[in-house]
């Protein structure tokens, strides 16, 4: 695959010079995905098999201390397992990592057979150049285990298949199905039966959620079959509890297994006739309803153990997915193009569709789980979503409704089922605003009503929920004082982060305020969009940056009799003198979460132009920007800093957004495992990314765009919903220099179908909606400007909002 695309990239740029050429369409966008970018040192990532939010992700599970997805690409890590469930790029503890798959090609005997967790695992085989001999695709994963085995995954929706290729020679291939070890190992209840004769496990267990209180039940239903020959009855059969295999037993009921957590099912099959190598295929169901839905899962989804029809259809669902979005590669290098795809690809793993998988409720609705969290993800990966993927959206929008019709809140952290804590807001609010601000034209058509739609809205915006610390807002708090103030305690959740939990509500009532406009409710509009300026009720004029007096103003903690506390500007920064970090912690009193005051001050998306004004005008806005960039309070690694180097668009100077955008990618991405900074939270640097490489940043429940240069000469982006293809052309496009900031990047003007635009800093929805031809021309010089008519700097609520 690598040198056909390498072939595809030669001949399209020896094309170049033909100016009417059209760029040849990538057919085969899969090849460019690195599943492996972000598997090591904290990236979280999870590189296995899985549909476009698939239920069933099925990864090697290593047992590394980073394994929140199960797997690191650290080689010196073994592997324990090969489990069906996870999610990716999250923190918290480890979660799901549920129903492992072993095999063993040579035990002494089957009673010798080293089942437990700790003394099954091995190391992977181990490349020359120090990395494990694993493999990743879409679709698609594979290992050479030390023993010898080869290991293959694939996956439908809620099946995954595996392969086991077993060494020449192997006289007893033996299966292992692990029925309690889940990531944290924190199964109860297991239940388990065998069957002797064809060899079907099926089995569950209670485990914990990674990132709250609750506790979920999965089950899984696994068969066996040979490739290539006729597998047969196994030769032996039984359980096992921790390193003890038991001969002959069908169900652990007849085990006492109250001292052990670990427990499974353990099988000898004959070999593969002489001269061929013994292939055994597992086949693994999962539900959270029951095993018998887990047998049916995977007896509808993979009748034929056909692993390799699996893995293609696999792959080409994904491809017809990537393939929405188009670029041409002239000029452009491999890794930026792998960069990218590999980007909007992890874009696609979270949330996931548990869509006949909900245990708590009967609904038709779609279900989607693994919000984990809203927090991370609504910046920019429903609006990346948006452009080529409305029809998920939807449906993912038409979940989270039910959610809040049956839950009586709008999910926050959702995962395994079940209501986590939240982090620094209670964010549904802007995800359903996106929706509705892009598709109310389409949202009947789309299965979404309005109404249901804007009762969970206002659900989040008024109600007081029993325990906000799970379930969204401390609602009363915000409607008696238009902030949350830090010295109010009340029963139903921890006294922390009250400065960000203001920002993101006041984001949120934004969100409600545009939604309301549509409906036509104009007095719900004014009192939302009111309430959206409560973001300026925790701004303190009088702190400034210790030393630096000219960065003057802070968002700080701020009482209930109105006066303010005061956190150390640089708390939670790397300049922190107290080296203190804001993560969710019950004990933290400092009023911010995750990021530091600095970050914070910057946090208005949907009033930057006010903000700019109290920062002092843009000069001082400006060297504002400058300053939170030089001295490195920018921090990459979390989600409040993701607009700031967008935020000169607002000063009129998109050139530096557009160099500071580009530093940003240049410094902190890459293709190596260790390609990320931080965690993916769930594909949210993933959509940031992909976003940052097409020269553009989203303000979600807006219908606009910010606009900078993409790393493209064009980018086009196919949307379903609408039948219809917008191209963004970056006409000059050059090359992308390698520290971003300099050469022909800068975008001088902007025409869309032929026609000069009104800004040269932003796009309206409608230039998506119709199908249209962006053309910008680009220069070398930073200092243009987003043009000189009225409408030309991006929209603010203070300049007369969003249309
Ligand atoms: C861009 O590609 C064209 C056509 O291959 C080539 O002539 C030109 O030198 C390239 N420019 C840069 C800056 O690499
Ligand atoms: C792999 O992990 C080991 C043990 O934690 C560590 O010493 C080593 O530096 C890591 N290797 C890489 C390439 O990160
Ligand atoms: C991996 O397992 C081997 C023994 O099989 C052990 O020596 C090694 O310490 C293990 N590695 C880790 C990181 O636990
Ligand atoms: C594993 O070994 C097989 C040959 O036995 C080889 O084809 C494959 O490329 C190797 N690596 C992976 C990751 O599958
Ligand atoms: C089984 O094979 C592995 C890998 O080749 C080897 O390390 C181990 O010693 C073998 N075990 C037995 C019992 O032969
Ligand atoms: C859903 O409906 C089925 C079939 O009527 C019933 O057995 C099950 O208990 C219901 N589940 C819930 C959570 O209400
Ligand atoms: C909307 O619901 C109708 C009636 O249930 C169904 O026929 C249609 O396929 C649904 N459309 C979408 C996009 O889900
Ligand atoms: C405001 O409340 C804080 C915290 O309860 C208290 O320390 C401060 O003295 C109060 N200030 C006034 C002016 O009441
Ligand atoms: C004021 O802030 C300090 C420092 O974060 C904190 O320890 C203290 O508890 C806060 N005061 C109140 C009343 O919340
Ligand atoms: C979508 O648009 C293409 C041309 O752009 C047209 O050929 C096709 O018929 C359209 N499909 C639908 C369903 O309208
Ligand atoms: C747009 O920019 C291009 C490239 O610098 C320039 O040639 C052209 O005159 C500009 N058009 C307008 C209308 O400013
Ligand atoms: C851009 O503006 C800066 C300061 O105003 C000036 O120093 C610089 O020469 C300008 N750059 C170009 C390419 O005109």
């Amino acid at each position: 695959m690598r040198t056909v695309s390498l072939l595809t990239t030669v001949l399209s740029a020896s094309l170049a010079s033909v100016k009417t050429q059209a760029p040849t369409p990538i057919t085969d966008p899969a090849s460019f995905v690195l599943p492996f970018i972000g598997t090591t040192n904290g990236g979280h990532v999870f590189p296995g098999a899985t549909l476009p939010h698939g239920m069933v992700k099925v990864g090697m599970d290593t047992d590394s201390p980073g394994n929140q997805a199960g797997y690191d690409a650290n080689s010196t890590f073994n592997a324990t397992g090969f489990s069906q469930l996870h999610d990716t790029g999250t923190g918290g503890a480890i979660s799901l990592s549920n129903f492992k798959l072993w095999a063993f090609s040579n035990c002494t005997s089957f009673e010798d057979c080293p089942t437990s967790l700790e003394s099954r695992k091995a190391l992977r085989k181990v490349l020359p150049d120090g990395s494990p001999d694993d493999f990743a695709s879409p679709g698609y994963f594979s290992t050479n285990l030390s023993t010898g085995i080869r290991v293959e995954l694939t996956s439908t929706r809620r099946t995954a298949i595996h392969r086991y290729t077993f060494p020449e020679g192997t006289v007893q291939p033996r299966m292992v199905v692990d029925i309690t070890n889940d990531g944290p190992r924190t199964s109860t209840n297991p239940v388990m039966t065998l069957d002797p004769a064809t060899a079907r496990v099926v089995g569950g267990a209670q485990f914990a959620a990674s990132f709250g209180p609750g506790r979920y039940t999965a089950f899984t239903c696994v068969d066996f079959a040979g490739e290539g020959f006729e597998l047969g009855q196994p030769t032996e059969f039984g359980t096992w509890l921790g390193n003890f295999p038991v001969q002959g037993q069908t169900d652990i009921n007849q085990l006492y297994f109250g001292f052990i957590d670990e427990l499974g099912a353990l099988f000898t099959f004959p070999p593969a006739p002489d001269g061929t190598l013994t292939v055994i295929l597992a086949r693994a169901g999962v539900s959270f309803i029951s095993s018998e839905q887990a047998c049916a899962n995977a007896e509808e989804e993979i009748p034929d153990f056909d692993f390799n029809r699996v893995q293609t259809e696999n792959r080409a669902t994904w491809n017809e997915l990537l393939g929405r979005v188009q670029v041409d590669t002239t000029n452009v290098s491999t890794e930026t193009i792998q960069l990218f795809y590999s980007a909007i690809y992890r874009t696609h793993i979270s949330p996931a569709d548990y869509t006949g998988e909900n245990p708590r409720w009967n609904s038709t609705e779609p279900y989607y789980d693994s919000y984990y969290c809203n927090w991370d993800t609504y910046r920019t990966l429903y609006s990346f979503m948006a452009l080529h993927d409305p029809v998920t959206f939807s449906r993912i929008v038409r979940g989270m409704i039910d959610i809040q019709k049956h839950e009586g809140w709008l999910p926050e952290c959702r995962g395994a089922t079940v209501m986590q804590f939240i982090q620094g807001g209670s964010n549904g609010d802007p995800i359903l605003g996106e929706f509705f601000v892009k598709f109310s034209d389409q949202a009947a058509a789309l299965n979404v009503s309005a109404d249901d739609l804007y009762t969970a809205l206002l659900a989040d915006a008024e109600l007081q929920p029993p325990n906000w610390n799970l379930q969204g807002r401390q609602a009363d708090a915000w409607k008696q004082f238009n902030y949350i103030p830090q010295d109010m305690f009340d029963a139903g959740g921890a006294n922390t982060k009250q400065v960000s939990r203001t920002l993101e509500h006041a984001f949120g009532d934004f969100a409600i305020s545009q939604v309301a406009k549509i409906l036509g409710k104009t007095d719900d509009a004014a009192k939302y969009s009111q309430r959206a300026n409560n973001s300026f009720n925790v701004w303190n004029p009088d702190v400034s940056v210790p030393g630096t007096p000219s960065v003057a103003g802070m968002m700080q903690p701020r009482f209930k009799n109105g006066t303010f506390n005061f956190t150390d500007p640089r708390h939670c920064s790397i300049h922190d003198p107290e080296m203190a970090t804001c993560f969710l912690n019950a004990a933290n009193r400092d009023g911010f979460y995750e990021s530091s005051p600095i970050v914070y001050s910057q946090y208005v998306p949907h009033d930057t132009a006010q903000l700019l004004q109290l920062q002092g005008g843009k000069d001082s806005f400006v060297s504002r920007l400058d300053f939170i960039f030089n001295q490195s309070y920018f921090d990459v690694t979390d989600e409040p800093s993701m607009q700031i180097p967008f935020m000169y668009h607002y000063a009129n100077l998109p050139g530096k957004s557009t160099q500071k955008s580009r530093q940003v990618i240049a410094e902190s991405f890459n293709t190596s495992v260790n390609g990320l900074p931080g965690n993916d939270d769930s594909g949210a640097m993933a959509s940031y990314t992909a976003f940052y490489l097409a020269g553009l940043y989203p303000l979600p429940a807006t219908r606009q765009m910010l606009l900078s240069s993409p790393f493209f000469p064009s980018i086009s982006f196919f949307n379903p919903l609408y039948n219809s293809t917008t191209t963004i052309k970056a006409n000059g496009f050059e090359g992308n220099p390698a520290d971003g900031t300099e050469g022909k990047v800068f975008v001088q003007n902007v025409t869309v179908n032929g026609e000069l635009y009104k800004s040269n800093c932003f796009l309206d929805w409608d230039v998506f909606v119709s199908g249209s031809v962006v053309e910008l021309a680009l220069t070398d010089d930073p200092n243009v400007t987003c043009g000189s008519g009225d409408e030309a700097l991006p929209p603010s609520l203070s300049t007369g909002g969003y249309s």
